[in-house]
């Protein structure tokens, strides 16, 4: 689970810090995503949930010159980073603003986008519905969010290599959290019950990079102890199980390097519905 107050805080500090190394993690996704997005047409409002450190809302208003768009996130330092990586480029934004009750008659969207940043809602259907209101009538919506974690061996083979913890990510499949969105059943059911339709799901399977560079290995414990499931393990461990943990961190990081890079299996869904 991770919820808003997480985001506010540590953990969106550590996203803004780390954004060159997750946009890394998503770069085939990206370009999957941006492409689906262009294929909606050629919106003139789109806002970009829980834009985090901007990239998607950065590769759009770049692609669509004739568009405006607005990165919308709950967390400062993720908008601080999102404004200074897109500092000088017209037509693009970022504002602090929570996705579930936003709504700015100024800016009307006909296309919402977002990067993994639409499972996190404490009452997801009462978030899409104020998206639904907040947007023209004709509006669309394309979001990722992962598939389940069985699929994605980034978060099981850490989950493997930690003692059980409450907060855990495999914890309950529903809860606000990178996985809350994995199940189509489910997303289809909180999608329909607010208002949206034509509801599509298109897998999209990727290498999520940990690390590169010169010591492909230390730059994947690095990114690692920042960011996911393991960040959250070292913070919650102390002494010899960290220690421990630490260890088991690099031998599964040795185990995953390819091709100059420590990669781990990736699933997500593209998700797609309109208003009416
Ligand atoms: C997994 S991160 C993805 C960030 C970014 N889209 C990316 O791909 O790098 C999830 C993002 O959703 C944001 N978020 C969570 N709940 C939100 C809400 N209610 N309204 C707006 N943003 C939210 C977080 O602050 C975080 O930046």
């Amino acid at each position: 689970m991770t919820d808003k107050s997480e985001w506010q805080g540590q953990v969106g500090s550590s996203w803004a810090r780390q954004w060159q190394r997750t946009d890394r993690s998503f770069a085939p996704l990206t370009e999957r995503l941006v492409a689906c997005a262009l294929e909606c047409g050629e919106a003139r409002k789109i806002a970009d949930i829980g834009c985090g450190a901007g990239e998607l809302s950065i590769r759009l208003a770049a692609k669509r010159s004739t568009a405006d768009v607005l990165g919308l996130d709950i967390s400062v330092d993720l908008v601080a980073a999102a404004s200074t990586r897109a500092h000088g480029q017209p037509d693009l934004r970022f504002a602090v603003a929570d996705a579930a009750n936003w709504r700015d008659a100024s800016f009307v969207p006909d296309l919402y986008v977002s990067r993994h940043g639409v499972m996190f809602f404490d009452d997801p259907v009462a978030a899409f519905v104020n998206l639904a209101a907040s947007a023209s009538d004709a509006a669309r919506m394309i979001f990722s969010c992962f598939r389940a974690p069985a699929e994605n061996a980034w978060a099981n083979r850490i989950a493997a290599l930690a003692p059980p913890m409450p907060a855990a990510p495999l914890g309950d499949p529903h809860a606000p959290g990178p996985f809350a969105f994995a199940d189509p059943g489910h997303v289809s059911a909180i999608l329909t019950a607010a208002g949206w339709r034509d509801i599509a799901f298109e897998p999209v399977n990727f290498d999520y990079v940990a690390g590169d560079g010169a010591d492909p290995v230390a730059d994947a414990l690095d990114f690692f102890s920042h960011i996911g499931p393991a960040a959250r393990a070292i913070r919650m461990l102390e002494g010899e199980a960290r220690i421990a943990f630490l260890g088991r961190l690099r031998d599964l990081s040795e185990a995953h390097l390819r091709d100059g890079a420590v990669r781990f299996a990736a699933a997500a869904w593209i998700v797609s519905a309109r208003k009416n």
